[in-house]
């Protein structure tokens, strides 16, 4: 075995065999590995927008499509000839859309490409998917039953829940996603902080809470992408992440059914807590898909801390 190759004769254990020891329906099962597979197209996409960043023009001088419709083009059409999805829905469209012939089981929602405009950066991007197996215009905690995300960084790596828990998986050098961390669990606080919107336009009661959050020493690390925001207060174990309401936006930015209940899914089930301030991000219902919501989720002290200051 070369350096760094994985060693196949070892218990290695991968997306697919995981899902199976986990228990996991075959269909639901199936329909986490394609879209996990759709994570190496887009990745792969993401390498080809480099030829735009180092001054590339389309042989055809045509205007290139924006990567973040070229991602949600290559998920549907996926999804489309996957035989488990009867519906899609993704910030990238209007509306939900029929993909399936009624009969298959679940719907999907996507955030195909969130933080896209940070490409040029450099900086992490993913893409945020939510499984409902009911309708979607409902809660979160009646009609989902599993949630992933993909950030694209220096490494890839992919973590879901299908409600037995949150996993984590890296991308290897030979195309495998392997188990790099089972069942994630936060710790009752955390130590960071990563607060979404300008300052002058929050409420003051959430300045009153982020002022606390900073006299307790919690660090700020906020990149400006949601998913590796999300993912570093997972990856370590604690910690808060809130996009609030403004004073002239009071639903916030992040739309509840792309962004926010995926995120919660998993935050919940690696013990941690999702609400706007108040509901759980589960419990609201979703009456449009365009709906947004003001966000604090994290580690269940700050959160509920979160709760406390704006009840005040
Ligand atoms: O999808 C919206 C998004 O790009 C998130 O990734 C991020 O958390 C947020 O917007 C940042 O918004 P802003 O820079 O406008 O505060
Ligand atoms: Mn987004």
């Amino acid at each position: 075995m070369g350096e760094g190759i994985n060693d196949y004769t070892k218990n290695i254990v991968d997306l697919r065999r995981h899902m199976w020891m986990d228990g996991i329906e075959v269909e639901l099962r199936r329909l986490i590995w394609q879209i996990a597979v759709v994570g190496k197209y887009i990745s792969a996409k993401i390498h080809e927008s480099n030829r735009k960043l180092a001054g590339f023009k389309n042989i055809y001088g045509e205007e290139q499509l924006a990567l973040d419709r070229v991602t949600d083009d290559i998920l549907k059409n996926k999804l489309q000839h996957s035989g488990f999805v009867s519906h899609y829905a993704s910030e990238e469209l209007e509306d939900i859309v029929a993909i399936g012939c009624g009969q298959e089981k679940y719907i999907v929602t996507a955030d195909p490409l969130d933080g896209s405009s940070l490409v040029d950066t450099n900086l992490s991007i993913g893409t945020i998917i939510g499984i409902h197996n009911k309708s979607i215009f409902d809660s979160g905690r009646n009609s989902m039953v599993a949630a992933l995300y993909i950030t694209y960084g220096p490494l890839i790596t992919m973590i879901y829940s299908a409600g037995k828990g949150a996993h984590e998986f890296v991308l290897d050098r030979e195309g495998e996603y392997v188990l790099s961390e089972e069942n994630i669990q936060l710790k009752e606080k955390g130590s960071i902080f990563s607060p979404g919107g300008l300052r002058r336009d929050w409420t003051a009661a959430h300045l009153k809470f982020i002022e606390k959050l900073e006299e307790d020493g919690y660090k700020l690390r906020y990149s400006g992408g949601f998913v590796p925001d999300i993912n570093q207060v997972l990856i370590k174990k604690g910690g808060l992440f809130t996009y609030p309401a403004l004073k002239k936006s009071p639903q916030g930015k992040l739309r509840l059914l792309f962004e926010l209940q995926p995120m919660a899914f998993i935050m919940e089930q690696a013990g941690g807590l999702a609400t706007d301030g108040k509901e759980d991000i589960l419990s609201l219902k979703v009456t449009s898909v365009n709906q947004r919501a003001p966000i604090y989720i994290g580690s269940a002290a700050e959160v509920k801390m979160a709760g406390q200051f704006l009840s005040q």
